[in-house]
């Protein structure tokens, strides 16, 4: 029997949640106070305590919240921010957007920046690095050891914790985002814990650049009420607040269950030739993404797809390939394993809301895929 299986769980999410999330709107609707709320505050405050930053600054995407850490970090023209060559489009764009020029780095198996290869790149030059935790996999103790070679060098680390809340650290236990000096969060419809909408937060310990980053988020006006800085308008309306404020109360539920289904495939899987996402503790990855690696991934994406199964591809091409970083980077052969997880990456489905019918139907297709 052919079932559909959504790649996202977004909408059954929404149904479940549905007359909670309208009394949050309707709460809004009443007070009238559409931005710079209460709930605004609020949402700031909690996910500050998440995530154990002492400032968060709400925003109108992780994007903006980059752009924000890199001018929190004094990033400016000419400037060389280091950043992995396998990644999400935003995470490298924030870099041209400043002027400055991104330097990529090869990642490892999993994904993340290769720790081994980030010294070659270091110099009096580089200002800050973008760590991003690929697919929600904090590896604690491979970003140890590349903030120990940046320090040496003054550089900032920003952790792009897009896809990672949630995730701990195997080593200490510590939260995703909390390495570095500034760390941002998405809140877009694909992430574990999504807006209705858009939304971001930068999180920091470092007053001045929680300051900074509110300026920056509201035309530079600061809390004395004067436009003393060249501001943008990167809001997070008070609905996606209320609604974050919601959905946060569910993570850990929602998360424990991506983790079973996560160790469900791992176990039907690894009798066959794939790569499975690696990690010590299945308890530290947040699963916002369930991705395999193998050789025959095109004959695969379109066998599950065919059967009714909404696989994806994150990520096709490694950044330095896109035609943004034409003016910056050098082309590319030297990025072997972005190339290599490119060609051989399948994202399955994996979202608190799939049946356990699903996620069978999920392993059984595998399994006739590799009987064809
Ligand atoms: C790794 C990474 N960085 C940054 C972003 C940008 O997030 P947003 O869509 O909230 O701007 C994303 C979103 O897809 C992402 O996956």
């Amino acid at each position: 029997m052919a079932i559909e299986v959504p790649f996202f769980g977004l909408k059954r999410e929404s149904e479940t949640l549905r007359s909670e999330l309208l009394e949050g709107v309707a709460a809004v609707l009443d007070h009238g106070q559409v931005l710079q709320s209460r709930e605004v505050l609020d949402f700031e405050t909690s996910i500050a305590k998440m995530t154990g930053r002492k400032y968060a600054t709400a925003t109108g995407s992780c994007t903006d919240s980059l752009y924000f850490a890199l001018l929190a970090a004094g990033v400016s023209r000419f400037d060389e921010v280091v950043v992995p060559a396998f990644s999400y489009i935003a995470s490298a764009s924030c870099i041209l957007r400043i002027g400055a020029t991104p330097v990529f780095v090869d990642v490892d198996i999993n994904g993340n920046m290769d720790a081994n290869k980030v010294s070659a790149v270091l110099s009096e030059r580089t200002k800050a690095l973008i760590y991003v935790h690929m697919y929600g996999h904090f590896d604690e103790q491979n970003l140890s050891l590349i903030k120990a070679q940046a320090e040496k060098f003054e550089v900032t680390i920003i952790e792009d914790c897009a896809q990672a809340f949630g995730s701990i650290g195997g080593v200490s236990g510590v939260p995703a985002g909390s390495l570095g000096s500034i760390a941002c969060i998405s809140f877009d419809p694909t992430k574990v814990i999504s807006a209705l909408g858009s939304g971001g937060v930068l999180l920091t310990d470092d007053e001045n650049d929680a300051i900074l980053s509110k300026k920056l988020r509201y035309h530079g006006k600061g809390p004395e009420g004067k436009f003393d800085l060249l501001g943008f308008n990167s809001q997070m309306p008070t609905i996606t607040a209320s609604a974050l404020l919601i959905k946060l109360k569910y993570d850990e539920k929602w998360r424990v269950k991506r983790q079973k289904i996560a160790k469900i495939y791992i176990e039907n899987l690894k009798r066959f030739p794939v790569r499975l996402p690696e990690v010590q503790k299945i308890e530290t990855h947040n699963y916002h993404k369930f991705v395999i690696n193998l050789d025959q991934r095109e004959e695969a994406l379109e066998w599950l797809l065919s059967s009714g199964i909404q696989a994806m591809v994150h990520y096709r091409e490694p950044l330095p390939q896109h035609k943004i970083f034409d003016c910056c980077s050098p082309k590319n052969n030297e990025f072997e394993r972005a190339q290599k997880l490119s060609h051989t990456c399948l994202s399955l489905p994996c979202h608190a809301f799939l049946s356990e019918l699903e996620i069978d139907y999920v392993i059984e297709k595998m399994e006739e895929f590799f009987r064809l």
